[in-house]
């Protein structure tokens, strides 16, 4: 823990592999007018983070750089004009993004309503996981396809931080979700309330699935072609990974199209109260010190985790 006015920080030294993470002494960020300043307790780590580290691409970066987006933590100072919240109040969002939050340091700065309070019955780790994953499913499912009861709806990654938070927000909305995970992740994702899985490493979903009215595809690449496929006139095909693997819709009865997160105190609010209602839970997968980032990265850029890492801070 630093003291007086500075804080530590893992910073990006230059753009690169998982050691340009580094850790540093800064100046805290001051809440201007409008802004909090939170005290973070758990920053929440996502593809983003990896992918941009190794780029710099698309970003509104500070001097210097730092990473992350999700936060859970305290509020710590609040700027000129603030009335929602006051020091002392735990709040968890995804600040300013796609501008740089800086969420891989003791202290961020945000615009207010790019935070809500945290509900009792989650801890400052799961509250860190949640805020881009959730926004990003919550986003998709309701805001952008509309996903409404009895329908289908196909989640790829469906094990990931954004896939299994679709898959049980897809539930409480009254759909029939059909997931693709590995055979390992079958029972995790049964749990949620997937009606249906496919291992993708053994079975071709676009030879098995028809009559799909939303895809979720966190995958990218040729799966956007293949999910096309699937999909019922009328249905809606929503990429996440880059608007590069949005097929051409060309003469077809389908939508396709890229989304990307937002911050969103209404739909943080949605996901609190799927949270205390016990309709949605997180799943942590791996819970690391802020030091240890460039690990956090390694092991996210695998591929392969269930659910969230996240950062513990304070
Ligand atoms: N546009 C946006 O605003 C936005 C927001 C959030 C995320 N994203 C993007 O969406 C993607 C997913 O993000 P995420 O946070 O959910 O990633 P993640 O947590 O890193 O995803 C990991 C999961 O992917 C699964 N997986 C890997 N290859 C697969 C395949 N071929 N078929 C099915 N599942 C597979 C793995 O399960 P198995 O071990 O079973 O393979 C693992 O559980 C990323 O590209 C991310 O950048 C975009």
């Amino acid at each position: 823990m630093s003291t007086g006015d500075t804080m530590r920080a893992m910073i990006v030294r230059e753009w690169g592999g998982p050691e340009v993470l580094t850790l540093a002494e800064l100046a805290r960020p001051e809440p201007g007018v409008g802004e909090i300043q939170v005290r973070v307790h758990a920053a929440g780590v996502n593809p983003v983070d990896w992918k941009t580290r190794a780029s710099g691409s698309l970003i509104a970066w500070g001097t210097p750089p730092i990473l992350g987006w999700d936060v859970s933590g305290v509020v710590s100072a609040v700027g000129p004009g603030v009335s929602l919240f006051q020091p002392g109040d735990e709040v968890f969002g995804m600040p300013s993004f796609p501008a740089q939050a800086g969420a891989y340091a003791e202290y961020v700065v945000g615009p207010t309503r790019h935070f809500v309070r945290k509900p009792r019955e989650i801890d400052h780790i799961q509250a860190a996981a949640l805020p881009l994953a959730a926004l990003t499913a919550w986003q998709t499912l309701v805001d952008t396809a509309g996903v409404r009861a009895g329908q289908r709806v196909l989640i790829h990654a469906a094990a990931g931080g954004v896939g299994h938070l679709a898959v049980q927000i897809a539930k409480a909305r009254g759909a029939y979700v059909i997931g693709t995970a590995r055979a390992d992740k079958h029972d995790f994702l049964r749990d949620l309330g997937a009606d249906e899985l496919i291992d993708y490493s053994a079975v071709d979903f676009a030879e098995t699935l028809r009559d799909v009215d939303i895809v979720v595809d966190g995958i990218g690449g040729a799966y956007g072609e293949r999910s096309l496929r699937v999909l019922r006139p009328g249905g809606h095909l929503v990429t996440l990974p880059d608007a590069d693997s949005v097929p051409d819709t060309t003469g077809r009865d389908v939508r396709a199209g890229w989304t990307v997160v937002e911050p969103d105190a209404t739909g943080l609010r949605e996901i609190v109260d799927l949270i205390t209602t016990g309709r949605l839970r997180v799943e942590i997968d791996t819970v690391l010190p802020l030091t240890e980032a460039a690990k956090a990265h390694l092991l996210g850029e695998s591929g392969r985790t269930r659910g969230k890492i996240v950062l513990s801070v304070a």
